[in-house]
């Protein structure tokens, strides 16, 4: 390939060098492109061909359905590792000793403690309220009671915000569960593992003691490494432009948190199961769900189909179809909604319309099948992606940080009226 892309406009011929990863892949860097051009830009809606940033911290080929966090395979980090183990390496690059992995959960543990008034501030949302607003709103709020978070100016100061937000954010996440639930607000055990002490947050009953059932801490540990980062997605290219402003980094996760909840995002794992429930109640007719999501007529989408980078398979799909199998038959569980869900998945990989677009079943479309069989309500299903994807985000958002990169700010074509007079309101 050439060292220099050429872009002709008119009689003028410019030059752009290229940028080329460690995986080959290639950009053209247009840095110069208005200035040099005297005011031209790229226009691309959904940035489906713009790279905002080079970044060391998760490959994917969506063509080869390869995913790997600094280049761990994800297939090797579900089977071997746990999730502060992958939080580690995400967010400072290589997988720690076990000196390393002490000091880390130690100073997160230290930080695990969230300020009482915050339940005030959870008293006053409904109950009918949805887990990711409000889950949002208090990531939000921890900048009021931390506000030393804010002005990241060293290494350490980074670090300290880091652990804290690893140690406050479960116990939100445990909290708006129980709020929803009707059960007291409670804190877990320093002496248990994080995932753990996640789940006894979550489902300790006030007269019950909680023991760990070890085929839900394993299938949880699996769909939370799953789900812990995945390049520039949404939320994450969220957090990315929300902290380049030099927000804090919570206020910046709050607005990943706002932007992972819509359902084409990771709003999807609730999608899929409401979507399979309402299939089994209208009687299992997949064939009919089937030509609705192929109408373009209908707004109907197959939820847990499609993803915007992977074109072959999404190899965290592979995973957690094999985990969701495992899961319901280790708990003994059967659920009929498994079976519509297998149903529909052979009906797509062998429709035209889904092949010719490949179409496959993504991350979402198996998880909430496992997230039910644990015990854990449809609408929380998306708080537990935001609890997988926080050490992503917080990688993230460090190595834009560290990187010193510049405000995210992109520009536009305007469209609009040109200048017009001013009327009066009495004359319009
Ligand atoms: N059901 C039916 N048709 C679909 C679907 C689907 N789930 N997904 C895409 N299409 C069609 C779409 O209508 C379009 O058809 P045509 O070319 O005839 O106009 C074509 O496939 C391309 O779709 P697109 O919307 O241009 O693709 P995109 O890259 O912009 O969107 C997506 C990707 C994930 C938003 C989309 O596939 C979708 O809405 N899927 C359902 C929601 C979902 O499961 N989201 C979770 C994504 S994985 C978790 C995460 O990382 O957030």
């Amino acid at each position: 390939m050439a060292d220099i892309a050429k872009l002709q406009i008119g009689e003028d011929t410019f030059e752009f060098p290229f940028v080329k990863g460690t995986e080959n892949e290639v950009a053209i860097d247009i840095k110069t492109l208005r200035g040099a051009t005297k005011g031209v830009i790229t226009i691309d809606p959904g940035y489906k061909n713009t790279g905002s940033c080079k970044s060391d911290i998760t490959f994917l080929d969506g063509e080869k359905g390869i995913l790997r966090y600094r280049g761990y395979a994800i297939e090797d980090l579900a089977e071997k590792a746990d999730f502060l183990e992958v939080a580690y390496s995400l967010i400072f690059g290589d997988l720690p000793s076990t000196e390393q992995l002490d000091k880390f959960y130690a100073d997160i543990k230290a930080q695990s403690v969230v300020d009482d008034d915050i339940k005030k501030i959870i008293d006053a949302f409904p109950k009918t309220a949805h887990p990711m607003g409000v889950l949002s709103s208090l990531t939000s709020a921890l900048t009021a009671f931390n506000p030393s978070s804010v002005n990241v100016d060293s290494e350490e100061d980074m670090y300290n915000s880091i652990v804290k937000i690893l140690g406050k954010f479960p116990v939100l996440v445990a909290w708006t569960l129980r709020k929803k639930q009707g059960l007291p607000l409670n804190y877990g055990s320093t002496s248990l593992g994080y995932v753990e002490n996640v789940m006894k947050m979550m489902f300790e009953k006030p007269n019950e003691e909680y023991v760990v059932n070890p085929i839900i801490k394993d299938a949880l540990d699996k769909l939370l490494i799953l789900h812990a980062d995945h390049e520039q997605n949404c939320s994450t290219s969220t957090v990315r432009i929300v902290g380049s402003s030099h927000a804090g980094l919570f206020a910046s996760l709050s607005a990943g948190i706002s932007a992972l909840w819509g359902p084409l995002h990771g709003g999807a794992n609730q999608a899929v199961l409401e979507m399979l429930e309402a299939i089994k109640e209208d009687g299992g007719d997949t064939k009919k769900y089937m030509a609705k999501a192929k109408d373009k007529n209908d707004p109907f989408r197959l939820m847990g189909f499609g993803h915007r980078v992977y074109k072959n398979f999404d190899p965290r799909a592979k995973i957690i179809k094999v985990a969701a199998d495992e899961v319901l038959k280790d708990l003994g569980i059967q659920d009929p909604i498994l079976d519509i869900a297998r149903g529909l998945e052979q009906e797509a990989l062998n429709d035209p319309y889904f092949v010719d677009r490949k179409l496959y079943p993504n991350v979402d479309f198996y998880s909430g099948i496992i997230y039910r069989a644990m015990g854990i309500p449809v609408e929380m299903f998306t708080v537990m992606f935001a609890l997988g994807r926080l050490p992503g985000w917080i990688a993230q958002w460090k190595e834009m940080r560290s990187n010193k990169e510049p405000i995210g700010r992109p520009r536009q074509i305007y469209t609009g009226e040109n200048l017009r007079d001013f009327v009066e309101i009495e004359k319009r």
